[in-house]
């Protein structure tokens, strides 16, 4: 098991992008963290780094999300 600290949003993100880039096609993530914990910045540098280009939103108090 490997474990990254980060002390901010773009530390995480780029820990996101960097796992992101290295998903074979078809794998899937559970992800689960508290309110606040950084999931949408993380998904934000994995979705990067799997080469897509749209925003991320947080589904999280939203009432309408695309
Ligand atoms: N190491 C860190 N990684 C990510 N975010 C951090 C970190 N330290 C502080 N933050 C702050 O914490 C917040 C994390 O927000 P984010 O929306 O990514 O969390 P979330 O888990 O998706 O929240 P929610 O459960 O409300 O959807 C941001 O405001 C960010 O600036
Ligand atoms: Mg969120």
């Amino acid at each position: 098991m490997a474990i990254f600290k980060t002390k901010n949003s773009a530390e995480t993100e780029s820990v996101g992008e960097m796992l992101g880039g290295s998903v074979k096609d078809g794998t899937v993530v559970a992800m689960f963290g508290d309110l606040g914990a950084g999931k949408t910045a993380f998904t934000r540098g994995f979705a990067k780094g799997m080469g897509i280009r749209c925003d991320v939103s947080s589904p999280t108090f939203a009432l309408v999300n695309e």
